[in-house]
């Protein structure tokens, strides 16, 4: 890994209660503790315990985060259903993941709106860890790098060459997530690489260097090492091994020491 700080998070998705996610968070937070000056580590719960999560978290003075796993790109109003980047910022939250592989493709958000989504995280100081990646379908077909090209560029639309300090890219394969399969460390590095190349063109080489590009799909302790390794990936997006302790310090200690 470079001189970028590597970035960790634990992606809870629809799952745990209040009193299960309570006793995550308190696990990451002493098992995590050795690492968390070296490693940039959040924790994403599903939306009603970003309360109670953001207390426990609170209350041990520690640097991990709490995100939202979504948020709506518009302030207030009547969108029943919805929840506003200052609501998630008000429950304690620091970052939003935006373009998850299941909101686009088992909710169907396109890159517009993935886009308003970064777009109103940032205006409302949060992180936005936005996420692309491509399906086993467009792999198939030799898409990969023009879909990735594609979310990069439209996810980023209208995001200034400053505001890029709150964002991480997230290049999670489609067919990696929650199956056990894992992109080879060499493919991941060559997918990193190229998004972050894109970023030099969109940008300037400064903010390509800069920005954090992490992998996810089925990352797990016997995999992380290797993964965090290569030279562009700096930490990674966890699924199913954040809900397990040990995993996840074992993760996020790979990505200290990687
Ligand atoms: P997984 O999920 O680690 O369970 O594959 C990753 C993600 O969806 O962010």
């Amino acid at each position: 890994m470079s001189t970028r700080k590597p970035y960790v998070g634990g992606n809870w998705k629809m799952n745990l209660k209040q009193d299960s996610a309570g006793a995550l968070a308190r696990g990451v937070v002493d098992s995590c503790e050795p690492w968390q000056g070296s490693v940039d580590i959040a924790v994403f719960p599903a939306l009603p315990y970003l309360l109670s999560v953001h207390s426990i978290i609170r209350s041990h003075a520690t640097t991990i985060a709490v995100g939202s796993q979504d948020v709506y790109h518009e302030d207030d109003g009547a969108f029943t259903g919805e929840v506003s980047c200052a609501m998630v910022a008000d429950c304690g939250c620091k970052s939003v993941l935006a373009g998850h592989s299941e909101r686009r493709h088992v909710i169907g958000e396109t890159n517009a709106q993935v886009n308003l989504k970064v777009r109103a995280a940032i205006e409302a100081d949060l992180d936005v860890v936005l996420c692309v990646g491509e399906t086993l379908e467009q792999r198939e077909a030799g898409q990969t790098d023009t879909v990735n090209a594609q979310q990069v560029r439209e996810g980023l639309a209208e995001v200034g060459q400053r505001q890029m300090d709150r964002v991480v890219i997230a290049y999670e394969p489609v067919w990696a997530i929650g199956t056990g399969k894992t992109a080879t460390p060499e493919d991941a590095q060559d997918a990193h690489a190229k998004i972050r190349g894109l970023v030099g063109e969109i940008y300037n080489p400064d903010v390509a260097e800069r920005v954090r590009i992490i992998y996810g799909g089925s990352v797990k302790p016997s995999n992380a090492a290797s993964l965090f390794g290569q030279p562009d990936i700096d930490g990674g997006l966890i699924g199913g091994a954040s809900l397990k302790v040990e995993d996840f310090a074992a993760i996020v200690r790979a990505a200290a020491e990687g």
